[in-house]
């Protein structure tokens, strides 16, 4: 699949959606952090707001679900038409069941680890993901400083995927930027979460088009 770059609507203006997804025409994914208030210490949005933008929108949303209960709120993103839906592994209390629960309803499952979470307790998990999303920051807000401790779990979650030839894609969000992503790439991942550093640019799309170049070099 190479390289894909999913914009976060985090950094994106609320109030024009549909604009802001329409500024970054040439990103793989939209990025949609739903936030409860409770699993992380901020609100964003939820279901019907999904629901407007997927008609807003040809470009496949990735919706970040930081909830509590993802077992019981998962698979109706994944009806509603979400192209990905991924839940936090310590907030799921059935994550073998919710993601297939996800996959049945259409769309790609996957499975997110905060920074100070292992991966290997998830090594057996692969064959019922789609992709794993390894948090590059404590999860809640946009513009966080990356945090390069995450590195060396990014290279052993490559290590893990390659050696079960898993095709499983390797997402990091939190961070990214031009400064940061040419190593985030170095270590293995393929699919890069950026909002301050698309929606805080002059220009979104020559930010996406720059994230693209820097992953590749
Ligand atoms: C943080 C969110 C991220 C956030 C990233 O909890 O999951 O998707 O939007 O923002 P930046 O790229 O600014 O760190
Ligand atoms: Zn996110």
């Amino acid at each position: 699949m190479g390289i894909q770059i999913s914009p976060s609507i985090l950094s994106a203006d609320f109030a024009h959606l549909a604009d802001e997804a329409a500024a970054v025409p040439t990103a793989d994914w939209l990025h949609v952090d739903v936030m409860d208030g409770h699993f992380v210490p901020n609100l964003t949005l939820g279901l019907p707001i999904v629901e407007s933008l997927l008609k807003a929108t040809s470009t496949p949303l990735d919706c970040h679900l930081m909830i509590e209960d993802p077992d019981r709120w998962a698979p109706a993103y994944a009806e509603a038409g979400a192209g990905s839906v991924t839940v936090h592994a310590k907030a799921a209390s059935a994550p073998v069941r919710t993601l297939r629960e996800i996959r049945r309803q259409g769309a790609r499952a996957g499975l997110a680890l905060n920074p100070a979470e292992p991966v290997e307790p998830y090594a057996d998990l692969v064959g019922e993901m789609d992709m794993l999303l390894l948090m590059t920051v404590e999860p809640g807000f946009g513009g966080q400083r990356f945090l390069d401790l995450v590195l060396p779990k990014i290279r052993r979650a490559r290590e893990i995927l390659d050696s079960r030839e898993a095709s499983v894609w390797l997402q990091v969000d939190g961070g990214v930027s031009d400064e940061t992503i040419e190593r985030v790439a170095e270590a293995g991942a393929d699919v890069f979460v950026a909002g301050s550093a698309v929606y805080g640019a002059q220009d979104p799309a020559s930010a996406v088009e720059s994230l693209r170049e820097q992953a590749r070099r």
